[in-house]
């Protein structure tokens, strides 16, 4: 049997748990970058309060692989790593630290979504595979990127006026720079 070509729903959900540990790994080596690079100190404690959210979640899922006899070795997620490398571009070329609050409120949000979707997923199908148990860990963690969410959602209220208001006298000049980022699909 090879999990990387799943020919039953059980081994499709095997498949799905390596990749959200992946996720969830890849997301413990972002979130110090995008809390370091944050400037409004919630923000700053958001990213950081959802790192030891995250290992958490890592811990969870390494419980779940044990629970279900399979070896922890991240199935790679090219979704993630994707998030995560629009992540870092804006961290590299966002000049205006409001701005860039703004940004990585966006790019978090991205993942937090996809988490959720991921984690809604598999805690459906553990349902029908009649595993109760790993269902409610998977339930836990969902309802812990939803509440990261809603944080996010706080905190964008605030960041995204303050990078409005901060920078809407920009020059032609610059916003003629910004849409040609756009157009390149660099944002
Ligand atoms: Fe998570």
């Amino acid at each position: 049997m090879s999990l990387k070509s799943p020919e039953t729903f059980e081994e499709l959900f095997h498949v799905k748990l390596l990749a959200m540990y992946d996720v969830e790994q890849q997301l413990v080596s972002a979130l110090p970058k995008m809390a370091e690079a944050a400037t409004d100190p919630e923000l700053k404690q958001g990213f950081v309060s959802h790192l030891e959210e995250t290992q958490t979640h890592v811990a969870r899922i390494e419980e779940i692989l044990k629970a279900q006899e399979i070896s922890p070795m991240a199935e790679s997620s090219d979704a993630i790593r994707g998030m995560i490398s629009d992540a870092e571009w804006c961290i590299e070329n966002i000049q205006d630290p409001n701005v860039l609050d703004a940004a990585l409120i966006s790019s978090a949000q991205s993942v937090e979504h996809y988490e959720m979707a991921l984690y809604g997923t598999a805690r459906e199908w553990a349902k029908v595979l009649d595993l109760s148990e790993i269902a409610g860990i998977l339930e836990k963690t969902l309802s812990e990127e939803e509440k990261t969410d809603e944080i996010l959602n706080t905190a964008a209220t605030k960041v995204n006026k303050l990078a409005y208001s901060e920078t809407k006298d920009v020059d032609a000049t610059e916003e003629q720079g910004f849409l040609g980022r756009l157009q390149e699909g660099g944002i």
